[in-house]
């Protein structure tokens, strides 16, 4: 893997550019501009084993934004996006604003470049914040200043968890940090998940991407989607249920692809 020469400026506090992160990864595929050689790599290298790939995470930001649109109409007016990423194109704030919904948005990811980057996005935005947690932390997560200065947990909340879970691993134990966060949620309150499966893999591919998961700063594996199922416990889905993300409720005019074998996602509603 290639050295880093030189840090850019926004490569702050304990960021080894040597190792791959997701969230760079994620910036790189979607063409944004904060990444290293060692993220590129490393997504190329996915990339010939998945072709499919920037489509899939194109798909991944469209189905955001059917979410986003779907709890707007719902009369959601607050979201809490946890693994949120580098700020690209079609933030959750944005897709808001779009939309004309008055809205309190805290973005929380535990990378340092997703953090910064969306702190300087938000400067002019007082209606919404980032804060630096970690997923499997959910009592920091509630407890931070952001969180519990900004949502009112009486009125129903949002919680995004896009494309993240696939990079946290058992030993987090999502199920028990979702049923802690849906505990802390009022009824009508909406959970929306997005997930790497691992059935569309050969038993050779899925351990060369495991391999090459633990090769970054963001092990985790990509779940079944019986398993991804069992992580709305105590939610209600909505139709149609857990699907490739390109066919949740995909506006026909859209053209809905039906390549992305590998990408599934769904939103429960709680009771
Ligand atoms: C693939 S990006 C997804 C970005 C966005 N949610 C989307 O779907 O477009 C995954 C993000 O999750 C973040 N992440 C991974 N593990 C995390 C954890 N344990 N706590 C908080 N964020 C985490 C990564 O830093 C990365 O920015």
């Amino acid at each position: 893997m290639s050295q880093v020469p030189f840090l850019p400026e926004w490569a702050v506090d304990d960021i080894d550019p040597n190792v791959a992160s997701m969230a760079r990864i994620y910036d790189y595929l979607l063409g944004g501009s904060h990444h290293f050689a060692v993220d590129r790599e490393w997504s190329d290298e996915l990339e010939r084993m998945w072709p499919g790939i920037r489509e899939a995470t194109w798909a991944n930001r469209a189905f955001l934004r059917r979410v986003v649109t779907f709890c707007a109409e719902q009369g959601i007016t607050q979201y809490l996006d946890i693994g949120s990423g580098i700020p690209t194109v079609g933030n959750v704030h944005e897709i808001l604003a779009n939309l004309g919904v008055d809205a309190r948005v805290v973005y929380i990811d535990n990378d340092p470049v997703a953090n910064v980057i969306s702190q300087r996005l938000l400067a002019d935005v007082p209606w919404a914040s980032a804060v630096r947690k970690d997923f499997a932390d959910p009592e920091g997560i509630l407890g931070s200043d952001e969180v519990a200065g900004s949502l009112d947990f009486d009125k129903p909340v949002a919680v995004l968890l896009l494309s993240i879970l696939h990079v946290v691993g058992d030993d987090a134990n999502p199920a028990a940090v979702i049923a802690r966060l849906r505990d802390r949620i009022p009824a009508g309150s909406v959970l929306a998940i997005s997930h790497f499966t691992n059935e569309g893999w050969t038993a050779d591919q899925l351990s060369e991407l495991l391999r090459m998961s633990r090769e970054t700063a963001t092990p985790g594996r990509p779940r079944s989607a019986a398993e991804i199922a069992t992580l709305f416990d105590g939610f209600e889905l909505v139709e149609p249920g857990v699907v490739r993300v390109s066919q949740w409720r995909t506006d026909p005019a859209e053209g809905a692809e039906d390549s992305w074998l590998d990408w599934i996602g769904g939103v429960g509603i709680k009771p």
